[in-house]
């Protein structure tokens, strides 16, 4: 089973509560997309959006930090209600270990991601060590890219050095590079533009499953 985690940086941030509400029968993760504007050139949302979502919906908080020194937001977003806490390799590096160690402290689940240029070899000492390595397919910062296959191979090295670490991919998934993603091994499919576009969210959500 493929676990779909539809990612609210395409949704209507006006109407967020209905949004949530359109995927939630159907899903059973939510993926929130935190930018800072220096990690990445973007600025989306942050604790206090999260601290609200929490409070309307039971989906499990898939919380994507794209955001620089992670590792001292750890402790509002767990309070805030995240129960994934998944940050980026790029922004920690020799501070890779504490951050793990830090989000395992709060009792949440940890993902890893690497950005499409960061190889698995530089990250290979800590896939044992997290629940989750969160592949990007994209250049983080952006909702709407056109998926990079090339990235999308390093699900099965992933998986070659520990079968059991879930991966999620993120970054122009649609129903033709789902199959590419699922073929690769993947576990967990993150969708935005795919799904909020859709006519019938429903049968998207379906198709991509
Ligand atoms: C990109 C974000 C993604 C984004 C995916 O930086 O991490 O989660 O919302 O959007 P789509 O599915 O539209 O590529
Ligand atoms: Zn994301």
């Amino acid at each position: 089973m493929t676990i779909i985690s539809p990612s609210i940086l395409s949704a209507d941030f006006a109407n967020l509560e209905r949004d949530i509400k359109k995927v939630e029968p159907f899903v059973p993760w939510l993926h929130i997309d935190v930018m800072d504007g220096h990690f990445v050139p973007n600025i989306s949302i942050g604790v206090p959006v999260v601290k609200s979502i929490r409070k309307i919906t039971n989906l499990f908080l898939d919380t994507h930090l794209m955001i620089e020194n992670p590792i001292k937001y750890i402790d509002a977003f767990a309070d805030a209600g995240s129960d994934l806490i998944t940050f980026h390799y790029e922004a920690t590096l020799d501070k890779t270990i504490e951050t793990i160690e830090k989000i395992k402290s709060r009792n949440l689940k940890v993902g890893l991601s690497i950005k499409p240029k960061t190889t698995v070899d530089e990250i290979k000492n800590y896939i044992n060590l997290v629940d989750m390595i969160l592949v990007m397919t994209v250049e983080p910062g952006f909702g709407g890219q056109k998926f990079m296959e090339e990235s999308a191979k390093k699900i099965a090295e992933i998986k070659k050095i520990n079968p059991d670490v879930l991966v999620q991919v993120d970054g122009g998934i649609n129903d033709e590079t789902a199959i590419i993603c699922k073929d690769y091994g993947a576990n967990s499919l993150v969708a935005g533009n795919y799904i909020y576009s859709a006519q019938n969210i429903e049968k998207a959500i379906e198709k991509i499953k």
